[in-house]
């Protein structure tokens, strides 16, 4: 058995704040557990469902040298659909009232302790691993310490480290001098071709520079962070390591996705009769959401964080002239900067039978909306994957998405000369391209419903579970252990 030890700082069920939680908690059941031995470690933060907690049993403790003091390092277990689940405990670092605290200082110690502390307890709770798989800037250390003290130890010799870039815009920054200071590393870690960056410390860089393997989420997010525009900084070191760089396309749990089987909708469908059935799913998230129920009128849906990264300055741009002249109704989903949550309460309010803002996060009515609404809105700056357009896909809600990272790779734009094509989109960051894009949608749905539902059965016979991506992960275990 092969023995991989995915680090992360949060996952499903556990903890979620974004799509990273979903990869985490849905890729390690994908892979083949004849031949593979996964578990998964994050810390345990108090604000954790107490049912969450109620299943986790004490492993051990043990005190470890950090930030210039012995710190308290508990380890605890669980078990979820037949994965072991290891959580780190201190709680004057976790006990937070949100998963993330914003105090970019704080962050940073709490996860190079998390680092630092996976590290220190292997050993102990007997788990030798073949790989870390890391994730994200959080655990962006722990190739760093491996390097640096760990790996002298004969129970570490042949760990080998993957870094996945989930965000590269997120990288874990401070200055170099209380990085220091806080991780225990000496300066000879803090110069340009190692952890330093434009004069701060950069745990992700140090990922980025010590793992043996980088993948990130989709193939042409791969290729694009190469280039300045979407490098955030580190182009240059995404370049120096492309030969190690590779883009393995996220999948999405199927079972917990799958619109025949959904008991979170009223009406579930399939291929087979979703002509019929999925508008009774439009009529119930009307009704439930207030807007008008009429099951002829296109209905947009989007569910999504809140932020820059998800293209809502173009949707600002153009809302108003999309929602006082158009026949359409938008549902919106989500929590996140405060400038978007307010536009949305905006404009339900002016247009309140065609806009329901829901400033929330409500997994239930994420399902009613992936199955109730016609489209899925999705203009997004920049996409390392997306998850939300694989679910919409799933549920044959048609994608409408600007041509980057894993929305390119996983939405076929509609081609009326050759009938194919899974959703639609369009390729430069601009507000009327984007209406213009959604136009062309409604025009298809209100006029040719018949070719409409024929791009509905090609979005929902895609298959983006994990079975295709799960296999390249695999590939590159065994490439890595040799
Ligand atoms: C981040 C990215 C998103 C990706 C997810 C899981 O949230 O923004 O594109 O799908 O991580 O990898």
């Amino acid at each position: 058995m092969k023995k991989i030890l995915f680090a992360a700082s949060e996952a499903v069920p556990f903890i979620k704040s974004g799509g990273l939680a979903d990869v985490v908690g849905s890729l390690p059941k994908a892979l083949d557990s004849q031949y593979y031995d996964v578990r998964v470690i994050l810390p345990k933060y108090a604000c954790m469902k107490q049912e969450i907690k109620d299943k986790m049993e004490f492993v051990l403790n043990f005190y470890m040298d950090f930030d210039w003091q012995q710190m308290y390092v508990g380890v605890l277990k669980a078990e979820d659909r037949g994965i072991t689940y290891y959580f780190i405990d201190n709680e004057s670092l976790f006990s937070t009232e949100t998963i993330y605290t914003g105090d970019a200082l704080f962050e940073i110690k709490r996860f190079a302790f998390f680092s630092k502390a996976v590290l220190s307890a292997l050993p102990l709770i007997d788990f030798q691993p073949d790989i870390i798989h890391c994730h994200d800037w959080q655990t962006g250390l722990i190739p760093v310490y491996l390097k640096e003290r760990f790996q002298g130890d004969l129970f570490f010799h042949d760990v080998k480290t993957v870094m996945t870039i989930h965000n590269l815009k997120f990288q874990g920054r401070w200055n170099v001098q209380e990085v220091e200071d806080i991780t225990g590393l000496s300066g000879y870690f803090f110069t340009p071709d190692k952890l330093e960056f434009n004069k701060d410390a950069n745990l992700l860089k140090g990922g980025l520079v010590y793992a043996d393997a980088i993948t990130t989420v989709s193939p042409t997010y791969a290729e694009e962070i190469k280039t300045s525009f979407y490098g955030e900084g580190l182009e240059g070191l995404m370049n120096a390591r492309s030969g190690d760089l590779r883009g393995i396309l996220n999948g999405i749990d199927y079972e917990e996705f799958d619109p025949a089987n959904d008991p979170l909708i009223a009406y579930p469908y399939s291929i087979q009769n979703f002509r019929k059935v999925k508008v009774k799913n439009k009529l119930a998230l009307q009704k439930k959401l207030g807007l008008v129920e009429d099951e002829k009128c296109f209905l947009v849906g989007i569910v999504s964080r809140l932020t820059d990264q998800k293209g809502f300055d173009l949707i600002a741009h153009v809302l108003e002239e999309i929602l006082s002249t158009d026949a359409i109704q938008v549902v919106v989903l989500g929590t996140g900067e405060e400038r978007y949550e307010n536009m949305f309460r905006y404009f339900d309010w002016k247009y309140h039978e065609k806009l329901s803002a829901n400033i929330t996060y409500d997994n239930t009515l994420s399902h009613m909306i992936y199955a109730g609404a016609d489209a899925f809105l999705m203009p997004s700056l920049f996409e390392p994957c997306g998850l939300a357009q694989l679910m919409s896909l799933r549920y044959g809600t048609l994608p409408i998405v600007r041509e980057t990272g894993g929305l390119k790779d996983t939405v076929k734009p509609y081609n009326k000369f050759e009938g194919t094509g899974t959703g639609f989109s369009f390729a430069n960051y601009n507000a009327h391209e984007m209406m213009r894009t959604i136009r062309y949608a409604e025009q298809i749905y209100y006029d040719k419903k018949r070719e409409w539902n024929k791009i509905v059965e090609h979005a929902m016979s895609e298959n983006f579970s994990w079975d295709v991506s799960a296999k390249q992960y695999q590939l590159m275990y065994d490439w890595l252990i040799g």
